[in-house]
């Protein structure tokens, strides 16, 4: 259903300041002050419906979309990690080879998944989907799909590339699974590349999986990035389409997750190996 641009943009009038700020961080110019210093909706089409008025409104008055200020969290005092905090966690991090045999807690999981959402996209354009397989039994369904998929795949008389097909055999024999690194959970992230509005979908699941490993890892959950599966995607186009029911065109990226079998017990040095060049005009 539509929305019509009153529904979208509402200002209480008895709080606003028409100090103009939601005005001014309108990316795009949607909205104007009108005659009596009033804020409206004046392209509505124009609105990516980014919140940013909603935001930086310091009354409150704002109303977007349906979303009320006193649905949003307060900026006031909020908890946020400090730069030493933050620093500790990128030194520290570590993507997990070895994950216990247990499951996530649903609970933990279903809490980053939820913010999860507040992941930042391209023009925000919010059609993200997450594909989650919660459990050890999600994932050995999933992998007997996958394998069977695998030992179906006919692409003329074209064989599976080795580094593919060993590994795929050993996960067949339960002898290894250099793929999935027996983790107990994975997220897939894809996005709708047909929606015109999603203008950078690798860019939008790509950054959606960072977030994921950050949250997950604050609440006490190991991640590894599983690059192996669009590596396998390329070989072998049906493999999701088979397995989890996405779309062959749909972009996307995974995260394995689970609980830690390892625990590091130093960061890695590294910080030094990305250039860094401050380029300012002479
Ligand atoms: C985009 C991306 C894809 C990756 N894919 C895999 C993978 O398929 N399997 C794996 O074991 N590790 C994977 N990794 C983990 C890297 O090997 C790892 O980040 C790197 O060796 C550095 O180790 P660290 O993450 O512990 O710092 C991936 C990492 C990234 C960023």
């Amino acid at each position: 259903m539509a929305t019509t641009t009153d529904e979208l943009f509402q200002v209480d009038g008895k709080k606003c300041l028409k100090c103009g700020l939601c005005v001014q961080d309108c990316a795009f110019g949607a909205l104007r002050m009108d005659d009596s210093r009033t804020p409206v909706m004046a392209k509505p089409d124009a609105c990516m419906r980014c919140q940013h008025c909603l935001a930086v409104c310091p009354a409150g008055a704002v109303t977007l979309d349906g979303i009320a200020p006193e649905q949003c969290i307060s900026t006031n005092g909020l908890e946020l990690p400090g730069f030493d905090a933050a620093a500790n966690w990128l030194r520290a991090r570590r993507s997990m080879r070895r994950f216990a045999k247990e499951d996530v807690d649903r609970e933990t999981l279903d809490r980053v998944l939820r913010v999860l959402g507040n992941a930042p996209t391209g023009c925000n354009a919010r059609s993200l989907t997450f594909t989650c397989l919660p459990t050890r039994k999600a994932m050995e369904r999933f992998k007997e799909a996958f394998i069977t998929t695998l030992e179906s795949h006919r692409d003329g008389s074209r064989l599976l590339p080795r580094w593919l097909a060993v590994p795929a055999i050993r996960l067949r024999n339960g002898v290894g699974d250099i793929f999935f690194r027996n983790a107990s959970g994975m997220l897939v992230v894809s996005t709708d590349e047909t929606n015109a509005a999603v203008t950078t979908p690798h860019e939008d699941v790509t950054i959606a999986c960072a977030h994921f490993e950050l949250l997950a890892n604050a609440a006490g959950i190991a991640t590894c990035w599983c690059g192996f599966l669009g590596l396998i995607q390329k070989e072998v186009p049906e493999i999701l389409e088979r397995t989890l029911g996405l779309r062959r065109t749909a972009p996307f990226y995974a995260v394995l997750f689970g609980k830690a079998a390892v625990r590091y017990a130093r960061g890695v040095r590294r910080d030094a190996y990305a250039r860094t060049i401050y380029w300012e005009k002479p």
